[in-house]
């Protein structure tokens, strides 16, 4: 006999809670309604509906995948940030909402209509510039990534977002391939949790996100040494950064940037209050 809609979402949910994850109920929900191409209404509109013997294949996959701490994003292979949707592989950190901190700060302050440039460092998925790009239809982005499967992710985001026209990408370590190139905003959210740290991780992050898109060094600090005077150097004259930062790492990253000559300099915290992005500018030219 097979299942339909809620007995299926029922199993699942009790299969997860039994797993001990964290959210059962929406981790449940969300691999119903993927393996059985159903939506969201369907299940509380339609909860009578079966589920046919592939979709019952397919799902068994899916929560033995979840059991074994697989992260939802890479079961399902996307997840929205901000306002788009973006395609995720385990070669790319999965975005996170703290990220989204940095996107507001960026769309407060940059005007919607007018051409101006940004640069992304670590561009990952492709989340904060593409974000940037989607509701900035006058600028245009370039992203750099050490990562050469990362990049692909971010193409094909660009691709399906419509935005390839307006954002480049370019394979290499920080600004290294960069000359003296002048930027109206540059913006990173680099890896920064300590090595010793990986370990104590959730399952999820630890086995399953990649290493060189976490690892900020022995005290977590190492990528933000290089990235605070690299800034400075590629932005314009009286042009704006903002970095993501560990919660606890905002005295520290203040301070490279301050002694790499960074202006008004502050910190911003995420919805959870902590302190998430260190934003600054470059200062203008004496008249
Ligand atoms: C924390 S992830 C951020 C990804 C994406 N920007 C986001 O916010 O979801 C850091 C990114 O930096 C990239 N990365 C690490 N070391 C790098 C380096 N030396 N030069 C350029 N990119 C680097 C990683 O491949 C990864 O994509």
């Amino acid at each position: 006999m097979s299942l339909n809609l809620l007995q299926a979402w029922q199993a699942a949910k009790a299969r997860l809670e039994a797993a001990g994850l964290a959210g059962p109920v929406i981790d449940a929900r969300l691999l119903v309604e993927a393996a059985a191409e159903a939506t969201r209404a369907d299940i509380v509109g339609d909860p009578y509906r079966a589920l046919t013997p592939e979709q019952e294949a397919t799902l068994e996959d899916y929560l033995t995948r979840r059991e074994h701490r697989e992260p939802i994003s890479h079961i399902l292979g996307r997840k929205g940030f901000w306002k788009i949707m973006l395609n995720v592989t385990p070669d790319v950190l999965t975005p996170r909402p703290d990220t989204e901190t940095l996107v507001e700060w960026v769309l407060r302050d940059f005007p919607e209509r007018a051409a101006w440039s940004v640069l992304d460092l670590g561009v990952g998925s492709g989340a904060i510039l593409l974000s940037i790009l989607a509701e900035r239809p006058a600028a245009r982005g370039l992203g750099v990534d050490v990562s050469e499967e990362t990049l692909a992710v971010a193409r094909d985001n660009a691709a399906s977002l419509g935005l390839a026209g307006r954002m480049a990408l370019l394979r290499g370590d920080w600004t290294a391939g960069l000359e003296d190139a002048a930027f109206d905003l540059v913006v990173s959210n680099p890896p920064y949790i300590a090595s010793h740290v990986i370990e104590t991780l959730e399952p999820e992050v630890r086995d399953h996100e990649p290493r060189v898109a976490l690892v900020g060094g022995d005290d977590g600090l190492m990528h933000y040494r290089v990235l605070a005077p690299e800034i400075l150097r590629v932005l314009k004259p009286g042009g704006r950064f903002a970095v993501e930062i560990g919660y606890d790492q905002k005295t520290a990253v203040e301070a490279l940037f301050r002694e790499a000559g960074a202006a008004d300099i502050q910190t911003l915290q995420d919805l959870g209050q902590r302190d998430r992005v260190v934003a600054g500018a470059k200062k203008p030219l004496e008249t």
